[in-house]
């Protein structure tokens, strides 16, 4: 590829490119002061090669769901006047650690445990009755309580099949 004017400055198309990402995404990015770039005196616009790692972040965080301000907000954690170090990356990302463990427990339950009733007051699938009998779940507040509260604190089917309780 080549680097440029310098090795340390990308144009936008060399952004674009090594990013795997449009130029048009890169400037929506900058209007959402996401990444900042300078101006040469032709009027063209010059990104620090750091900037590839910040592009790289927000497209990650946005595929797995992280709103575009909560990115905004951690990116300004970060310096602006050196290029950010492993502990400037570690600091930040800390901010969304306990944020992602929770969608990952979210994102588990949703690829292996949705087959199951999830608590949300259907009653709609066969073991709505022996896992949420009479919508008890209901008491516990809105949406899918099973999902939300996590199983080990419910009645389980299983546990309850084993009990010989509420069947349909
Ligand atoms: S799936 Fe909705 S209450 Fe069981």
């Amino acid at each position: 590829m080549n680097k440029g004017p310098s090795e340390l400055e990308l144009t936008v198309g060399q952004l674009a490119q090594r990013s795997g990402t449009t130029v048009s995404a890169l400037h929506f990015y900058e209007r959402q002061n996401l990444i900042t770039s300078w101006r040469t005196s032709g009027n063209q616009r010059r990104y620090h090669r750091d900037t590839l790692r910040r592009v790289a972040l927000i497209r990650i965080a946005q595929r797995v769901g992280i709103s575009l301000a909560d990115i905004r907000e951690a990116l300004a954690a970060l310096p602006d006047n050196r290029v950010p170090n492993r502990r400037d990356w570690q600091r930040m990302s800390q901010r969304w650690r306990d944020d992602l463990n929770e969608r990952i427990r979210l994102l588990e339950q949703l690829r292996d445990d949705f087959t199951d009733c999830v608590g949300c007051g259907c009653m709609s699938i066969d073991r709505c009755a022996l896992a949420n009998p009479f919508d008890e779940l209901g008491a516990h507040g809105a949406g899918p309580r099973r999902l939300l509260e996590g199983k080990s604190s419910l009645r389980t089917v299983e546990g309850a099949e084993r009990s010989g309780q509420a069947s349909s």
